[in-house]
């Protein structure tokens, strides 16, 4: 296999380092916009240089973004080249246009590292669905934000420190409002649901909220009722109706995902036959990551690509209700669902996903967890 990888930070560079001491694969070209020399490689800003280059078979993204990545993954496919990617956002974003094409042009197609990090979560999943009706999945994919959480409530790191430590760390994304916000999670959620329902989600129909908010005074609460807050995802399937959604969930001290260490991430899936069955490790970082693009570059010298499908756009609906905390805004509505009070934050009654979701979109200095 000769490769040309697009992309030289975090993931690139691990991957790189990874097929070093290989022989089944060799990195022939990277598109670098620093100056940098690897020897035997072309490092070159001009995508032309792989595309034309006829014994390059695969093309390893990792650029992240989705411009010029989505452009550089499309030609390579057009060009009849097979991809490997870990850029969650560019499959989230372009999944109804990727699949066809990929299925058109006769070409593999792999993203496991996409969602999950390190972890077999996507493969997996894939292999689910060749026997289980999966009825729901989610929970912790966002590494920066578990190890925020997990700092905050374990060290008494402060937020920002904590945030701080995870970009010097490798784990956070360019801008880490993508993680902090959810946006990351999202993603991975919807490629998640896409994967394992076969079909697109209506992605304006699947809100996320994050944990760009928390305070001490939060974690603190939390700790008195015996409960841990992780950022997770939810998406269920019940009578053909989807529901999914990202935000944060208060576990019992005692759950598995109340006491998820650092950058690791546990996502779990419930199969209609094999019950609830979880995945997990680590979510980010460099050869974490670039462990399973390595893997995907494997399964396709094999033969092995994504054989997902994509029936077509799906509805989302929310409105399965939830008992939230809240803290930060006070109004009228929110006196009229308050049942009780946690430090100076409050709890509602059961409130629908969708209705706490809008609410939040107006007070954007809330921070909000369910507890179920
Ligand atoms: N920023 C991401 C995370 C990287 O923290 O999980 C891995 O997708």
């Amino acid at each position: 296999m000769k490769i040309g990888l697009l992309g030289f930070g975090v993931v690139g560079r691990g991957f790189y380092e990874l097929t070093l001491s290989r022989s089944d694969m060799k990195v022939g070209h990277v598109i670098c916009l620093e100056d940098i020399t690897l020897p035997g490689v072309n490092v070159t800003r001009n995508i032309n240089d792989i595309l034309s280059d006829p014994e390059v078979d695969t093309v390893v993204e990792a650029m992240g973004g989705l411009h010029p990545a989505w452009d550089f993954v499309k030609a390579a496919i057009e060009a009849g080249k097979n991809v490997v990617t870990s850029n969650k956002a560019l499959v989230a974003a372009f999944y109804d246009e990727l699949l066809p094409l990929v299925q058109e042009k006769g070409v593999l197609f792999r993203c496991t590292a996409a969602v999950g990090g390190g972890i077999c979560w996507l493969s997996e999943l894939e292999r689910v669905r060749r026997c289980e009706t999966v009825v729901k999945l989610g929970g912790i994919m966002n590494g920066t934000c578990n190890y925020i959480l997990d700092n905050m409530t374990r060290n008494g790191l402060t937020y920002s420190d904590a945030l701080k430590q995870a970009q010097a760390l490798g784990y956070a994304e360019a801008n880490p409002s993508t993680d902090v916000d959810g946006i990351d999670t999202w993603n991975k959620l919807l490629i998640s649901c896409n994967v394992a329902w076969g079909v697109s989600l209506e992605q304006s129909q699947v809100p996320a909220a994050g944990i760009r908010n928390i305070k001490a005074i939060d974690i603190a609460a939390f700790a008195e009722h015996g409960r841990a807050c992780r950022l997770v995802s939810t998406g269920e399937m019940e009578n053909g109706v989807i529901s999914a959604y990202v935000q944060p969930k208060l576990f019992p001290v005692t759950d598995l995902e109340a006491n998820v260490p650092a950058n690791f991430n546990l996502i779990t899936f419930e199969g209609s036959s094999c019950g609830r069955m979880s995945l997990y490790g680590q979510g980010a970082g460099r050869y974490p990551t670039a462990y399973n693009v390595l893997q995907d570059c494997v399964d396709l010298t094999r033969g092995n690509g994504f054989y997902s499908i994509c029936t077509g756009k799906v509805n989302v609906c929310n409105d399965g209700k939830l008992c939230f905390y809240v803290r930060g805004a006070s109004d009228a509505w929110l006196d009229s669902v308050t049942a009780d009070h946690w430090g100076e934050g409050v709890i509602t009654s059961p409130v629908s996903v969708s209705e706490m979701h809008a609410w939040c979109a107006e007070h954007p200095d809330v921070f909000m967890a369910s507890l179920a």
